[in-house]
């Protein structure tokens, strides 16, 4: 059975002191057993988060690292790192990296490769602009990012992998694919990895949808068969709105 996952990406919100409260409030709440729940709040709150959690059924990734394991690279922050501070989780390729850092797909298999050297479990993202759904070539970009991101990796590896389809179109926009547009995607991305690998394999790897999902809309897209969850932005920073997405499997 594939994991059910819900993880928040905070990106570049929240102080010290806000993330504490926010996990405070997130502590207070009842995690359902079958559902694995992570947060990825900014690196410098991490090891507060990792220690605040240790206890908890809630698991704490990066939003980001560099592909070097060490050198010469002012301000990056390498898998070691997150390692040593108890991080073993990290997203990578999220659709900001892509467009504000120029985050190509060729860095992105590099910083995958490092991290499952590493031992990290990689929440990988991707997914198409409207300029691409517009002019209907969405499926083909989809395919494209993930054969030049992932389809280096061995059938193995992807025991370490966790996609996370997000439309770039529908990130922040309050716009969300809906329900059916996210099952078509998500199908066609299993069938894209059972030609690559094995159905066996396509079967086993948790794809997550997202893109404004909110507690009211959560419900209906993870109820499609081959959407297993969600990486949720906006409202993941409020504990009982995104309480309310972690709540709505069937
Ligand atoms: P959003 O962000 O939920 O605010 O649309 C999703 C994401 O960027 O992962």
């Amino acid at each position: 059975m594939r994991r059910q996952i819900v993880a928040g990406n905070w990106k570049m919100n929240c102080d010290l002191s806000e993330t504490e409260a926010l996990i405070n409030d997130l502590k207070a709440q009842t995690i359902p057993e079958t559902t694995s729940v992570m947060i990825a709040p900014t690196y410098t709150n991490l090891q507060s988060a990792v220690k605040m959690l240790a206890d908890q059924p809630i698991t704490v990734a990066a939003q980001n690292m560099h592909q070097a394991s060490n050198g010469a690279y002012t301000g990056e922050i390498s898998a070691g790192m997150l390692k040593s501070i108890g991080v073993d989780h990290v997203i990578l390729g999220h659709s900001e990296r892509r467009a504000y850092f120029k985050e190509t797909d060729a860095l992105l298999a590099e910083k995958v490769s490092t991290a499952l050297e590493n031992k990290m479990t990689v929440i990988f993202c991707f997914g198409e602009e409207l300029v691409d759904r517009t002019h209907g070539r969405e499926f083909d970009v989809v395919k494209d990012q993930l054969k030049k991101g992932l389809f280096h990796l061995s059938e193995s590896d992807w025991g370490s992998i966790i996609l996370a389809y997000e439309p770039v179109w529908a990130i922040g926009t309050g716009e969300t694919a809906t329900p059916d547009q996210a099952q078509e995607m998500h199908a066609f991305i299993r069938k894209t990895l059972s030609e690559k690998y094995s159905d066996a394999m396509a079967q086993s790897v948790s794809i997550l949808y997202g893109g404004s999902v909110k507690p009211g809309n959560a419900a209906e897209i993870f109820g499609k068969e081959d959407v297993d969850g969600g990486l949720i932005g906006g409202a993941s920073l409020d504990a009982e709105s995104f309480m309310g997405i972690v709540n709505a499997f069937a």
